[in-house]
């Protein structure tokens, strides 16, 4: 990976790609989501500043343990004057993101403790598939549509 001098101050999308290991495609959809901006050239080619390797950091970091990109550019929305998430953005958001991902675990723990029941079957049925309805709430109570008999 070939180092940027620091006098330096803005990156093409190639040098934000190699030095980020995001690739140009994906550097082009969070720009497209609104999670990173650019200026133009005259000659309309696009230059990052410098601190958006620090923000395609942050992204990717979020979307390895699984969060939405959509929660992502919340998150980046709610910083001042959308600057870079510091270390100290990171270890908040990262706590708060916390649960979501232990509820995300246990879910998954779950499915895969069922799925040997599923191996071979196919029924997909909605009464007694785990990975068909994995979040039967209302099935752990009663049987039968409930919401209808409440709603009458
Ligand atoms: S596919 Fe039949 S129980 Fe899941």
């Amino acid at each position: 990976m070939s180092r940027i001098p620091e006098k330096i101050h803005e990156l093409t999308v190639g040098q934000l790609s190699a030095r980020s290991g995001a690739a140009v495609s994906a550097l082009h959809f969070y720009e497209a989501k609104g999670l990173i901006h650019s200026r133009r050239t005259s000659g309309n080619q696009r230059r990052y500043g410098r601190d958006t390797l620090r923000r395609v950091a942050f992204i990717r970091a979020a979307q390895r343990v699984g969060i939405p990109l959509a929660t992502i550019r919340e998150a980046l929305a709610e910083l001042p004057e959308e600057r870079t998430p510091t270390r100290e953005d990171w270890a908040r958001l990262s706590e708060a993101w916390r649960t979501e991902l232990d509820d995300r675990i246990a879910q998954l723990n779950r499915l895969r403790d069922h799925l040997t029941d599923c191996i071979g079957c196919g029924c997909l049925s909605l009464k007694s598939c785990v990975l068909s309805n994995p979040d039967d709430a209302l099935g752990e109570q009663q049987s039968g549509s409930r919401l209808m008999r409440e709603r009458r």
